[in-house]
Order: structure tokens, then sequence, then C-alpha cells
């Protein structure tokens, strides 16, 4: 059916002008090379469509690349990967388009938790970037993190509109074969319903999800099961609620009628990624008004060693609540927490307001503190940090915390607290861990300096 194509490999050069460099990454339609145009001079990325003589035919899948070059064409848009050119050659389609340097969203969550206004900035990015093409009539039918590109600079680029559909055009994929991922395909694609922008935006919803949380909610065992658990399964609860969980939620709505809508999602993320401004530590009271109530027997009144032995048989959400009970009397709060090994007593924390917990880390040294907190969410120990404010006992804990832990707890911290804490520190670490931090968040601490 198809002849087989010469290798393409470093070094060859494709047209007498395009020196292939190295592989940028591969999915599931071809190969990314990253090449030197030698006619201009420049970087470009040159994707390979690789026809495989089985599945669709041959024809279909040549079309489907001209189709990618030609959505692309349409649009322009800085997040929208610009095309130079579309050829022939061997007997692929290849296409040739801007080079971004950098890597894509999926490699960046990988490497590190992202915070929500991060997530928020590219996701306002991405929704610029499909706006523009849903204006010029194109879905992209494949938004995921592995398709949004971020550029070293912060630019954000859409790619991979091979399966991309142009209003108008007649379809060519058929019905029995399902292109796209399952895990990020809107319910109303699966059922075969009509498919519009709100599909996109489906999509985007749960790449903000696996973002922010960590992993794709609906991906299951088979990709039936993971087909029925979009179209089916409610979304699993965030492991903090806050605003990005709220807009994430407005998009996965299964009827896309009730789903949120672009307009109203630019607002929300803009809300988002807002550098917030910096907010001096607020002055707390060292001690507050007794609560006496809620504390169950057996916290109050007793030794040390029974008021530890009683929190450690509840379960974590109970001890932490009764530990924020005690905040009449952060001290002995905290002696009946230093009782506790370092990781139990990791999950009660986690468990406490922020500033209960903060309260009671005050009252233990750093280094104890520090292993507490090892224990604890990345997100969770920097809202405690948070509630410290920059203060010596904030400064401490981050002193006695691993440089790789520290990053990713400060990653979630205000950038006016941490550019504070990093300030105060006196270890020597301030620049490694500033170093260490997402260049967004840097950027902010540059504006709170
Ligand atoms: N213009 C580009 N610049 C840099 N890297 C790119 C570019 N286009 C694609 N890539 C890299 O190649 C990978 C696969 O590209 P993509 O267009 O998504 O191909 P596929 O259709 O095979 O999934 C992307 O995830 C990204 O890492
Ligand atoms: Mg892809």
């Amino acid at each position: 059916m198809t002849t087989e194509a010469p290798m393409a490999h470093p070094g060859r050069v494709i047209r007498d002008r395009y020196e292939l460099r190295s592989q940028l990454g591969r999915g599931g339609m071809g190969t990314v090379w990253l090449a030197m145009d030698r006619t201009l001079g420049r970087l470009v990325a040159l994707k390979e469509i690789s026809l495989t003589p089985y599945g669709e035919r041959v024809e279909v899948q040549r079309a489907r690349a001209l189709r990618e070059a030609r959505s692309l064409a349409r649009i322009r848009h800085p997040a929208i990967a610009e095309i130079y050119d579309v050829f022939e050659e061997d007997g692929s389609p290849w296409i040739v388009m801007v080079y971004v340097e950098g890597g894509s969203l999926d490699d960046l969550m990988r490497r590190r938790p992202l915070p929500e206004p991060e997530i928020a900035a590219v996701g306002r990015d991405v929704l610029a970037g499909l706006t523009a093409a849903h204006a010029a009539h194109v879905l992209h039918r494949d938004v995921k993190p592995a398709n949004i590109l971020v550029g070293r600079d912060g630019n954000v680029v859409l790619v991979d509109f091979g399966i991309a559909h142009i209003a108008g055009e007649s379809g060519l994929t058929s019905h029995s074969i399902m292109l796209g991922t399952t895990e990020f395909m809107a319910p109303e694609r699966i059922d075969g319903r009509a498919v519009g922008p709100a599909a996109d935006l489906w999509s985007l919803g749960i790449t903000f999800f696996c973002a922010l949380e960590g992993y794709s909610p609906f991906r299951r065992e088979s990709p039936y099961a993971t087909v029925y658990a979009v179209c089916n399964d409610d979304l699993p609860p965030p492991r903090r609620r806050g605003p990005l969980y709220d807009v994430i939620a407005g998009l996965l709505r299964k009827d896309p009628a009730l789903r949120m809508g672009a307009a109203e999602l630019d607002r929300r993320l803009a809300a988002i990624a807002a550098p917030r401004r910096p907010e001096p530590p607020v002055e707390r009271p060292r001690s507050r008004p007794p609560q006496p109530p809620q504390t169950p027997p057996g916290l109050h009144g007793s030794s040390l060693h029974s008021a530890a032995a009683a929190l450690a048989a509840m379960a974590p959400g109970a001890a932490g609540q009764a530990l924020d009970a005690m905040a009449g009397d952060p001290s002995r709060a905290a002696g009946v927490l230093a009782l506790l090994p370092a990781d139990q007593a990791g999950r009660v924390v986690g468990h406490m307001t922020a500033g209960g917990a903060a309260a009671l880390l005050r009252q233990l040294p750093a280094s104890r503190g520090a292993s507490i907190l090892a224990d604890v969410a990345d997100r969770v120990a920097a809202d405690i940090l948070n509630a410290l404010g920059a203060t010596p006992a904030a400064v401490r804990l981050v002193e006695a915390m691993t440089t790789r832990r520290a990053r990713r707890v400060l990653e979630y911290v205000p950038p006016a607290v941490t550019a504070a804490l990093l300030r105060a520190t006196t270890d020597g670490r301030a620049d490694r861990l500033l170093a260490g931090l997402s260049p967004a968040v840097r950027a902010q601490i540059a504006i709170a300096d």
C-alpha cells in the first residue's frame, strides 16, 4: 500500500533545505523534529506524519495531514503554532512550523507541581488560541497537556490540529474510529451528539484537573471503562477546594448547554492568574479564647501521654479538629503532637486549619516541625507557612526543610511571603531555592520586591 520510506534520522536533509537535528516528540500521528532551515537560517519544527498501511486508508491519513496544515493556516494567533509549509517527501506528508523552545505542559506537570495562578495563566492563553480557532470554525478536538507547548519565555502554543474539524468540510473520520484521547473527550463526542466549541472547553477542564490534582479524573483500567466514566461518573472531589477547582467543575458539566462558556472562563482565569498583591503578614494574637466543648474527652485535663494516646486512636480528621479545638493552649497541643511519630503527626496536622497548625508549629523546634510537615501535602504545608507569615518561626521552618521540599512548598506560598522568607533566611540557600521556583513565581517575586 505504501512504499517503505527511508528512516528519518538526525543529519538527514529533507528537500535540500531542512536539516534534521533531533526528535522533539512523538505522538499518535508521527514524529516531530527540530530542524535547521538552511535557506532561511532558522530553527523550525518539522512534523512527519507516518502513514501506516493498517487501519484507515492511506489516502484518508494523507488527507488528514493536509487538513491539519489547512486548519493551522487559517488561524493566526500567538497561541496557535504558525505554519510555514507543507509538502510530501518519500510518501509522507511533512508540516513545517514554528519551533517552540521549551516543552509541553505534560512535561512541565511531571517535573513539578503547578500552582493555581500558573495553571490559570497558561489556561488563559490556551483559551485565547481556542477562541481564535473557534472563530475560524475550527474545533481542535484533542486539547490535552501533551498538545500544549510552554515556551521558555512563557509563551503558550497549542499544537496538533491533526484531528481538528473544520466546520463545513466533509468528515474524514469514520464512525468506527474514535480519534483523540478518550480520557480528555467530552461526553457529547462519545455519545455521538452534536459537537461544538464546548467540547474543546471540556478537554481544557480535564487538562486543568490533571495539572491541579496530578491525575486524570476519568482514566480507568480500560478504554471502555474510561468512556463510561466520562459519561457517568461524578468529578472526584478536590484535595483542597479553591477557585480553580470551581472553574473545573463549571467546565466539566456533562451537558454542554450547562457548561461554563469562554467569556466567563476567561474572567475567572484572569482573577486566579493575577499576581496577588503583597500581603503583609497578619499579626495574630498569641492565644485565643478557649473553645472547650468540641474537645473530645481525654485530651484535656489528662497527662500529655494519655492525651497523645487518645489522639493516636482517632481518625486523622477528628484528631485535627481536636487539636484545633485546643487553640487556647497551643503549647499543650504542641506537647501532645510531639509525642506522636512524625508521619502520624503530619497526617493530623494536615487536617487542621492552617491557622491552628501554624500556632502549634510555632511551639515546636523547627527541625521537629519540618519533619512533621514532611508528611503534609505541599499545598497544605504552604497554607501553614502562609499563616505563619514572614516570621522567624516560618524562616526557621524553611531552613529546616530539604531544598527539594522547600521549593515544592514555596511554589504555593504567595510570592510576597516567599520573597520575604527567602530574604530572611541565613543558611545561604536563598538563591538556590529561588532558582528552583517556576519562572511565573519568580517573576512575581521580582514584582513584589
Ligand atoms: N512546534 C513545535 N515545537 C516544539 N515541539 C513540538 C512542536 N510541535 C510538537 N512538538 C512536540 O512533539 C510532540 C508531538 O507533537 P504533536 O503535534 O502533538 O504530534 P502527534 O499528532 O503525533 O501527537 C508534542 O507533544 C511536543 O512535545
Ligand atoms: Mg499530540
